[in-house]
C-alpha cells in the first residue's frame, strides 16, 4: 500500500501534521487536541448530525463553522476549536437538544465531552457574550412590542403587557446559562437539582422567545389592519 501523503494545518495555533484524507477531528485527535463529539463513532461513516463538534476555519476560501467529524483536513488550514463563535454554536446546539430531549444526563455528558478547557471556555462565554446578547434582543423586542401595542391597543388592554414576554425570555435565558455553567463548573461532581432545572429553563426560554416574536408579528398585522381600516374610513368621509 502506498504511504499517504502528509498535510500540515494549524489547530488552536499549533502546527499539526496529518495524513491526506483525514477529517479535522481525526487530525486533532492524533495531535491530542480535544474536540467534543456526540453522534460520531469511528466505526461508522460520519453522519454530521449533532454539530457538537463544530470548529471554526479561520483561513482559506471557505472560512466559517464546519463539523470537524466530517470536514476534511486540508493543507494550510487554520482552525480554532474553542473560539467565541464555536462555543456559541455548541451552546445553541445543546440548548436545542435539551428542548428535544430534556434529560439532565445530557448536560453531564456534554460537560464530559467538552473537556476541561472546553468547560472553562463555555463558562467564560456564558458570562461575557451571553450576558450581552439577551440584553440586546430583549431591548429590541420590548421596545418594538411596546411601541406597536401602544398604538394598537387602548391603555387598559391586557395586550399592552405583551412586552413582558421578552423580559421573561431573557430571565429564563440567563437562568439556563447560570445552571448549565454551574453543572460545567462542578463537573465531575454531579449537580442533581440544577441540571434538571436547566432543561426546564431551556423550554421556558424558547417558549417566551418564540412567543415574543409571534406577538411582534401579530402586533404588526393587527396594527396594519387597523391603520388600513382607519384610512378607508377617512377616505369614505372625504368622499361623502
Ligand atoms: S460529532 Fe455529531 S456532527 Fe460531528
Amino acid at each position: 500500500m502506498e504511504p499517504k501523503s502528509k498535510i500540515s494545518l494549524k489547530i488552536d495555533g499549533s502546527e499539526v501534521t496529518a495524513d491526506e484524507g483525514m477529517t479535522i477531528l481525526e487530525a486533532a485527535q492524533q495531535a491530542g487536541i480535544h474536540i467534543p463529539t456526540l453522534c460520531h463513532h469511528p466505526a461508522v461513516p460520519p453522519a454530521g448530525a449533532c454539530r457538537i463538534c463544530v470548529v471554526e476555519i479561520k483561513s482559506g476560501h471557505r472560512p466559517g463553522l464546519v463539523p470537524a467529524c466530517s470536514y476534511p483536513a486540508e493543507d494550510g488550514l487554520a482552525i480554532e476549536t474553542h473560539s467565541e463563535r464555536v462555543l456559541n454554536s455548541r451552546r445553541m446546539t445543546l440548548s436545542l437538544m435539551l428542548l428535544r430531549a430534556p434529560k439532565a444526563e445530557l448536560i453531564q455528558k456534554m460537560a464530559e465531552e467538552y473537556g476541561e478547557a472546553g468547560r472553562e471556555a463555555y463558562i467564560r462565554a456564558r458570562f461575557t457574550f451571553d450576558i450581552a446578547w439577551p440584553l440586546v434582543y430583549t431591548f429590541f423586542l420590548v421596545t418594538t412590542i411596546s411601541w406597536i401595542y401602544s398604538r394598537t391597543f387602548p391603555p387598559e388592554s391586557w395586550w399592552r403587557r405583551a412586552n413582558l414576554a421578552p423580559i421573561l425570555a431573557m430571565v429564563f435565558d440567563l437562568l439556563e446559562n447560570l445552571s448549565t455553567s454551574l453543572v460545567m463548573y462542578r463537573f465531575p461532581e454531579r449537580t442533581p437539582v440544577v441540571d434538571s432545572l436547566a432543561t426546564v429553563f431551556t423550554s421556558l426560554k424558547w417558549f417566551f422567545v418564540t412567543g415574543s416574536f409571534l406577538l411582534l408579528i401579530g402586533g404588526i398585522l393587527v396594527g396594519l389592519r387597523r391603520w388600513y381600516k382607519r384610512r378607508r374610513a377617512a377616505e369614505g368621509n372625504l368622499i361623502s
